[in-house]
């Protein structure tokens, strides 16, 4: 017999890549084509992406005007460093201080997530002179040291080393609250379990704190209503700067260009990456001119701001307002979220499903109400066998997740659910 295509490629990974490198699925489709929503496999089979690898190609794939701004920029000039002037990455500058909350206005261009919180990590101890930061259980930040050190997910917490300058404070998940009491009548008991950190650790020590604003990979948890607003008056009254890793929430993500605009919480920091290059790498940590006036060492990252990643970006930015795909994050997130409660209805092992804009999650429970990984690994096996490609977040790993291009069609939302429902 002939080994297909993904064989032979897991024949290769099995020699020559990290162990470290996992993939979906027990038998999985080898990709080689996008188009819109959708992606291609090497049998031309076509699957609609309800995951857009991981919330980066929130304006489709193979998308025309920006794939055309890329190639015009590749063939004009591809990389000089920031040493050089070019012109793409202070247009791109501007146009995100145009649409950034409040007075965040100053940028400072890398090419990954994990590379922009560090560069917020930094601006904070630089501009508090202080070392230690509140983070949350169960966040995700990134890969490099101060970036895992952050992160709550232990998952995600690879490296036996990490830094102990971080604090870690319950994360605000009503549906199932790490402190066990009901919302509203806990008095939203995880902000005094911030206000305990401070008083043990001493305000005076605490630059920041770093949070998802609703966090992605820990599960789609979008806090309460006040949540935000509590927080941010608290790190107000001691001096504490407010960082928002908005790596997988920005961009329309979740019916707004930033998920901090639904709370009208302005952070002092903001992350963003992933769909701002719509696939091309690029990230940005975007702050105010007093907090950025602290960094005035030279900071460079050699792929930071390159002419293609920004050309990309400002084609983006430019097709995201046309098309206004917020709106349409709203609109059918509200219609996928409708079709997945009605789904949570008739099956007791679909749980909780919860979410805001096109960022959605929905957990998979046994009989006994418990965490169904292995319920949820085969559910997304059986939905990519019937055409759909969806995630899988959760420190238990059994929150189904669905994040597909904004661009997706309400026909589209009913060919999900159809099938959703037919692999249930
Ligand atoms: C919220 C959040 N922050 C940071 C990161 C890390 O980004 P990167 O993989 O580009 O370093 C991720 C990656 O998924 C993320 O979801």
């Amino acid at each position: 017999m002939t080994p297909n295509a993904a064989t032979t490629l897991l024949r290769l990974k099995a020699e020559y890549l990290m162990p470290c490198v996992y993939h979906f699925y027990k038998d999985p489709p080898v990709i080689v084509r996008g188009e819109g929503a959708y992606l291609f496999d090497t049998t031309g089979k076509g699957y609609l992406d309800g995951y857009s690898g991981v919330s980066a190609m929130n304006a489709g794939h193979g998308n025309p005007a920006i794939l055309d701004a890329i190639i015009a920029q590749l063939r004009q000039l591809q990389h000089t460093t920031t040493i050089y002037l070019t012109e793409p990455m202070f247009h791109l500058a501007k146009a995100l201080a145009d649409i950034a909350p409040g007075d965040l206005k100053r940028t400072f261009f890398c090419a990954s997530g994990s590379e922009a919180n560090e560069t917020a990590l930094l601006l904070a101890t630089l501009h508090t002179e202080r070392r230690r930061f509140i983070a949350l259980s169960d966040a995700l930040h990134g890969r490099t040291k101060w970036a895992m050190s952050a992160t709550g997910l232990d998952l995600w917490r690879t490296d036996p080393f990490l830094l102990d300058d971080f604090s870690r404070a319950p994360r605000p998940f009503c549906l199932d609250c790490p402190l066990d009491l009901p919302f509203p009548q806990c008095g939203y008991a995880c902000i005094d379990a911030i206000e305990r950190i401070l008083r043990e650790v001493g305000p005076q020590h605490i630059a920041a704190l770093i949070a998802e604003p609703i966090q992605g990979n820990g599960g789609i948890i979008v806090p309460p209503d006040g949540y935000w607003q509590r927080v941010r008056n608290l790190c107000n009254q001691h001096g504490i700067l407010l960082i928002f890793d908005e790596v997988q929430t920005a961009m329309n993500r979740t019916g707004a260009w930033f998920a901090s605009e639904h709370w009208d919480v302005v952070p002092d920091i903001v992350t963003i990456s992933k769909a701002l290059g719509n696939g091309l790498p690029i990230a940005a940590t975007i702050t105010t001119d007093i907090i950025a006036a602290a960094y005035t060492r030279p900071g460079a990252a050699t792929f930071g701001a390159n002419p293609v990643s920004c050309a990309a970006a400002l084609a983006v930015l430019e097709f995201h307002a046309r098309e206004r795909l917020g709106d349409n994050a709203r609109a059918r997130g509200d219609q996928l979220l409708a079709g997945l409660t009605a789904l949570s209805e008739r099956s007791p092992c679909f749980a909780r499903p919860r979410g805001k804009g096109l960022m959605i999650g929905v957990d998979l429970v046994t009989p006994e109400s418990q965490p169904d990984a292995a319920g949820c690994d085969s559910l997304l096996e059986r939905l990519k066998d019937n055409g759909i490609l969806a995630g899988k977040t959760g420190s238990t790993r059994n929150t189904l997740t669905f994040m597909p291009p904004l661009i997706i069609t309400s026909e589209e939302i009913d060919t999900l659910l159809d099938a959703l429902s037919i692999s249930l």
